[in-house]
């Protein structure tokens, strides 16, 4: 019997103020794996905030370069270090992109925290994520958008735990290990 080779990637999904940042960074860390934030990219790439591309163009334009740089991404992860990723809290449920991550096979980790919790951990940082703008519409999209994180493979609460006890959370469930240098 061969051995489930381990995975090259690993995305971090989630609602915003999940930890997926956070956690993905000390995940990488503790891997030694490269880090990726999709909206840095996104950001790099457009060479404007995301705040700045929906109030200048509109969320729909948002999420097209969202797509173009998940798109990308994915092409450079194939031939790259491994790499953990964090998806922006839309990322994965458009249809395309869920196409295009399905396709990867890399497994896929839902950072899960009540909604209070991930307000808060938003409170300073709430004029840089244009949907959070507002409590209640935030607090509908999450109850929405929940059953569909829900369908990523894993589930990972980072409510009760610090940033470095969900990474090796995350490490644990998926049997995760360090880069060897040879690999
Ligand atoms: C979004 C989440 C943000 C960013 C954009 C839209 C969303 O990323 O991609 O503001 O639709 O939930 P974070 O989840 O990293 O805050």
């Amino acid at each position: 019997m061969t051995e489930n080779p381990q995975p090259r990637a690993v995305f971090l999904v989630g609602f915003m103020g999940a930890g997926k940042t956070s956690v993905g960074q000390a995940l990488a860390r503790r891997l030694q794996w490269q880090f990726v934030d999709l909206d840095q990219r996104i950001e790099l790439q457009a060479g404007v905030t995301i705040s700045e591309i929906f109030v200048r163009a509109g969320e729909e334009a948002f999420r097209r370069l969202e797509t173009a740089a998940l798109r990308s991404l994915l092409a450079e992860l194939c031939e790259g270090s491994p790499a953990v990723v964090a998806l922006g809290g839309g990322a994965p449920l458009r249809e395309e992109n869920a196409v295009l991550l399905a396709a990867c096979r890399a497994p896929q980790v839902f950072l899960d925290a009540p909604f209070e919790v991930v307000r808060q951990r938003c409170g300073a940082t709430v004029a840089a994520r244009p949907l959070f703008n507002e409590q209640e519409p935030a607090r509908m999209l999450y109850e929405a958008r929940r059953p569909q994180y829900l369908k990523a493979q894993f589930r990972v609460d980072t409510a009760a735990r610090s940033v470095e006890q969900a990474a090796a959370e995350i490490a644990r469930v998926l049997a995760l290990e360090p880069t060897r240098e040879d690999q």
